[in-house]
Parts: C-alpha cells; sequence; structure tokens
C-alpha cells in the first residue's frame, strides 16, 4: 500500500499547506545583487500564491534586502492566511560574506529592516539563525540572543518564534525562553544529520523544515534516485520532496526556484505517493 502524507501542518496559529517556498533563489548569484529575471522572480512568488502555497521562507539576508522587497511588490497587501517566515542572526558584507550579527543591537535592528522591507506591522514567524559556525550548527548557548527576540515578541513585532541552525540542546534551551514554533536545518535525502531531531520534534508538534531539500548549491544525485523517479514517471527533484513529506508529519517543505518551471514541478511532488520498497531503496541512500 502506498501511503499519502497528511498535507497540513502546524505553524504556531495556523495550520500551513506542508508544500510551501523557499524565496533565496530569487537574488542575484551568490545570493547577492538583484535577480538574474526580476519578472520572473515576481511571477514566481504570484504563481505559488495562486497555486496554494501559504508558507513562504525568506529573509534581509538575501540580497540583501532585496528578496524581502520582491515579495512586498509581488504579493502585498498579504492575503489572509500567508505566513511569511524569516531569519535574523546575520549580515551581508560588501564582498557578499555571511556575517555573524548576534548582538540586541543587531537582533532588534534586523527585525525592524524585516518590517520595512517586507511592509509588515507584525512579523509572522522570526528564526534565530545561529551562526555559531556558518555552515553547521555549533553547540553554545542561545540564550540571551533568543531572549532579545522573545522580548520584541513581547513588545507584539514578532507572532512566533523558531530556530535555525542549531543543535538539539540548543532547541531545549531556547524552548525554556520561549515557545518555539519551527526548527530550519539542513537535511534532506543523503543529509540525515537531524534524524533524530525531527522525530523529536515531531512528538513535540514542533515544525520541522529542511533547508537545502534539494541539495541546495549541489543538487541531489543518485543513480537510485534517478531509476526510481523514472520507474513512478517522475523527476529525481519530485521524489526527494516526496520522500521529505513522507519522512515525518511536521516537515514543512520549502524548495528553493527562480523559475515557474521548477515552481510547477516542485509542487506537483505533493500529489506524489511513493511505496514502502521505494521508501525503503530511498532511506538506503542517505544510509538509515
Ligand atoms: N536557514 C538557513 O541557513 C538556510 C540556508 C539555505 C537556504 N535556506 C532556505 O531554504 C530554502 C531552500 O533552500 P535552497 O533554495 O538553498 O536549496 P534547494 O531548495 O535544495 O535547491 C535549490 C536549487 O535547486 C534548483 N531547483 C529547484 N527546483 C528544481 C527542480 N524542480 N529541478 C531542478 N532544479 C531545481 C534551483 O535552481 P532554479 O532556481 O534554477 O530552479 C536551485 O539551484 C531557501 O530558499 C531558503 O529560504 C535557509
Amino acid at each position: 500500500m502506498t501511503y499519502k502524507p497528511p498535507r497540513t501542518f502546524r505553524l504556531g496559529d495556523r495550520a500551513v499547506n506542508r508544500m510551501g517556498y523557499g524565496a533565496m533563489q530569487l537574488a542575484g548569484p551568490g545570493v547577492f545583487g538583484p535577480p538574474k529575471d526580476r519578472g520572473e522572480a515576481i511571477a514566481v512568488l504570484r504563481e505559488a500564491v495562486a497555486a496554494g502555497v501559504d508558507h513562504i521562507d525568506t529573509s534581509d539576508f538575501y540580497g540583501p534586502h532585496l528578496t524581502n522587497q520582491l515579495i512586498a511588490e509581488a504579493l502585498a497587501p498579504y492575503p489572509d492566511g500567508l505566513t511569511i517566515v524569516t531569519k535574523v542572526g546575520a549580515l551581508r558584507g560588501p564582498d557578499g560574506s555571511w556575517d555573524p550579527a548576534m548582538s540586541p543591537d543587531d537582533l532588534t535592528r534586523a527585525v525592524h529592516d524585516n518590517l520595512r522591507n517586507l511592509r509588515l506591522e507584525r512579523l509572522d514567524v522570526v528564526n534565530l539563525r545561529v551562526m555559531g559556525d556558518v555552515h553547521a550548527p555549533k553547540e553554545g548557548s542561545i540564550t540571551a540572543e533568543f531572549a532579545v527576540l522573545a522580548d520584541l515578541q513581547r513588545q507584539g513585532l514578532i507572532r512566533h518564534l523558531g530556530l535555525s541552525n542549531v543543535t538539539a540542546r540548543q532547541v531545549a534551551e531556547a524552548r525554556g525562553v520561549a515557545d518555539v514554533v519551527c526548527v530550519q536545518n539542513h537535511y534532506n535525502l543523503v543529509h540525515r544529520k537531524d534524524d533524530a531531531l525531527v522525530d523529536e520534534l515531531a512528538a513535540a508538534g514542533v515544525a520541522y523544515t529542511p533547508f537545502f531539500p534539494l541539495g541546495g548549491f549541489s543538487p541531489l544525485q543518485s543513480a537510485e534516485l534517478s531509476r526510481i523517479a523514472a520507474e513512478l514517471g517522475a523527476t529525481p527533484m519530485q521524489v526527494a520532496l516526496a520522500w521529505l513529506l513522507q519522512r515525518a508529519p511536521n516537515i514543512l517543505l520549502i524548495p528553493g526556484t527562480s523559475s515557474r518551471a521548477h515552481l510547477r514541478e516542485n509542487l506537483a511532488a505533493a500529489e506524489l505517493a511513493l511505496s514502502p520498497e521505494a521508501v525503503a531503496s530511498l532511506d538506503a541512500i542517505g544510509g538509515a
């Protein structure tokens, strides 16, 4: 029997479609500067929402600022029920570098920048993007930084809080400071370091949003993935997304793309049902 995963999961006080959209690819090369095709970027955002996407992931890091400004231009005033998740904790250097910016002033300024660029009076969800190490989670206390966001939440500037690039211990620590509605870490078919955390958060009813669901800057490639995709009459990227959807009910997807063709392909993956045999073969790719 093939398994059809649930279509929605709770993100804060709303149920959102598990197939969302990640806006990072809308910025220029290296996530820096304007999009290569501005008209297409606007069209991607509008088509995503028209097709039922009600969860968009973004950040003022992208561009910087330009991706949020594009989102506002394409979609504001926003439709009811659209949840925009942003993240704070870094600034872009003049050369495009990703620099930690986690002081109270940095975090407060970043929240106000996001409000202004997205043209919002309150941000739906703000993730603290922990920068202990830019590329992977690194242990270390995040209480002081998360408390700054909790204070901005109490002031009414943020609806819900989340975390990104964190360890299980940091998640537990932050949950002692304020409610955490989502965790966004690097995870996909072949990058499975968070397997235990995904299950732990599912049990706690907290959303897990994998970044790089398609492999990010190095798109997923595997002969077995291609073989299963061909058997299903689907693309390898669609199968990679379908695998994530069946992996755990709390997984929310934000595949990133700058093209409507890829957007359509990715959204259609929500309809793809995988057999237990296909899931077992795909699990084996990640060494599960
Ligand atoms: N918290 C963090 O630290 C962090 C880090 C990275 C990303 N993120 C978030 O996660 C989201 C997703 O990550 P991502 O965009 O970096 O990586 P991704 O979704 O794994 O992959 C995006 C790459 O795949 C390509 N692609 C998308 N759909 C495709 C398809 N159907 N067929 C073939 N290629 C396809 C895109 O190119 P095209 O544009 O040509 O489609 C792009 O090069 C981002 O948009 C961002 O919101 C968060």
